[in-house]
């Protein structure tokens, strides 16, 4: 019996949830990934905004390899040194106060901010959550019913009630929404899987003023736009620098560089009366012992993992790198005037490139111009992530160098050119 392929292995045993490209990769170092077959890669799809450091960044391996080698778990039955240095960065990060809460995926870090919004509006029987057309939360039965695309949904009827969604950026549907039973509005900064879609910045001011006017909690997740892909640790203030300031913030991918971590904080303001009179403390207070948990959430060589990739952003002057480099991709993109690209929207390394039909086929999920020019990009050596019908995202490291940046732009025209 000749050894199965590693294609062969997952057609015959591993369950079809995702539609994956056939490619097989083995290794990877800095922004760069190679395939079984030895091929190499310029990763510009970095695991869906995942690997903020590139692939084996010394600090990490270092870091993991020294924790792991010390303790690995212990339950959150205990303490442990890294998860409480975990929870102080993100807090002094965020600058607002408040505390922080650790998970294992982004799915999960925003059932911790459902969790918290409906324990905040339960004295007063609210439970709404307004989210947004083209959003996406995660695949959790919670997830699915918050995101805002009907193609997540289909077949796992019923949904957990109480979310209802709008149209992104527009503020009058928002007041228009607003009922007695909403407790809360959630939104994504830079919306990611809807195709790179960023919130203007009178629409995020005016979804603060709704929320303080109705006593509504402003949720953000940030679990694929967070932590330094915007340019900036928060990816709210890269669109309004001071002012808007949301209450619980979720994320995951990018905290970790790959290592299964999700995060959740809540701010120190008021959660108002509970049922019998008595003030209920701080927000970041008002899930308690035995409210919510998790086994895995912010272990040790967790916690150590977000430590590093955190600490590496911030030593190693990545949010400026983001900054710059998206901009020269942008700019560079759209001096490019390719016919094949419709429209170009990014902030930092979140960039959405929007295709026209030009020589591909539509119809067929392999004939969607995200598809097509997806796999082109990849036999041209480039991953990149496809993102709805026609709209492909570079979301590489943030650790890019202006030259990979320039050999990226090189695949791209001569792949869209020739399409
Ligand atoms: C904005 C956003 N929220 C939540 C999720 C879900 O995260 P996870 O896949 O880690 O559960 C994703 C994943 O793409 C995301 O982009």
């Amino acid at each position: 019996m000749p050894t199965p392929s590693t294609s062969d292995l997952y057609r015959e045993y591993v369950m079809p949830t995702y539609g994956r490209f056939d490619l097989a990769l083995e290794r990877g170092e800095g922004s760069r990934v190679w395939d079984e077959a030895g091929k190499g890669y310029l990763d510009f799809g970095a695991g869906i905004a995942v690997c903020s450091l590139g692939h084996s960044h010394p600090k990490l391996t270092k870091a993991i390899s020294e924790q792991a080698a010390k303790l690995v778990h212990t339950s959150n039955l205990y303490l442990t040194r890294p998860q409480g240095e975990l929870a102080k960065l993100i807090v002094d990060l965020v600058g607002l106060g408040g505390k922080a809460f650790f998970c294992n995926s982004g799915a999960e870090a925003n059932e911790g901010l459902y969790k918290l919004a409906r324990k905040f509006g339960s004295p007063t029987g609210r439970f709404e959550i307004i989210t947004f057309t083209n959003s996406f939360h995660g695949r959790t039965l919670g997830g699915i019913s918050a995101t805002g695309q009907e193609k997540v949904k289909t077949g796992f009827a019923p949904l957990v009630e109480g979310f209802v969604h709008v149209p992104f950026n527009d503020l009058a549907a928002v007041r228009a929404a607003i009922t007695p039973k909403t407790v809360a509005i959630l939104l994504e900064p830079v919306q990611g899987e809807g195709g790179i879609n960023p919130a203007t910045p009178a629409f995020l001011r005016g979804v603060r003023e709704l929320c303080d006017q109705n006593d509504l909690l402003l949720l953000m997740d940030e679990v694929q736009c967070g932590f330094g892909r915007t340019g900036d640790w928060c990816a709210w203030r890269t669109i309004t620098p001071s002012g808007v300031e949301p209450d619980a913030v979720s994320w995951a991918k990018g905290i970790a560089n790959g290592f299964p971590l999700g995060a959740l904080w809540a701010g120190s303001r008021s959660s108002g009366a509970g049922a019998d009179g008595n003030d209920r403390g701080p927000l970041c207070d008002l899930l308690g012992p035995g409210t919510h948990g998790t086994t895995y959430g912010g272990n040790p060589l967790a916690a150590t993992a977000g430590l590093s990739v955190l600490r590496a952003i911030g030593e190693e002057g990545l949010l400026e790198n983001a900054r710059i480099l998206g901009n020269h991709l942008l700019e560079s993109l759209e001096a490019m005037q390719l016919p094949a690209i419709r429209s170009l929207r990014g902030v930092g390394l979140m960039i959405g490139i929007e295709l026209n039909d030009l020589g591909l086929k539509s119809g067929a999920r392999e004939g969607l111009p995200s598809i097509v020019a997806t796999k082109a990009l990849m036999a041209a050596g480039l991953l990149v992530i496809p993102s709805g019908e026609r709209t492909i995202r570079l979301l590489p490291p943030l650790n890019i160098t202006r030259a990979e940046a320039d050999e990226a732009l090189g695949i791209l025209k001569g792949v869209l050119t020739a399409a």
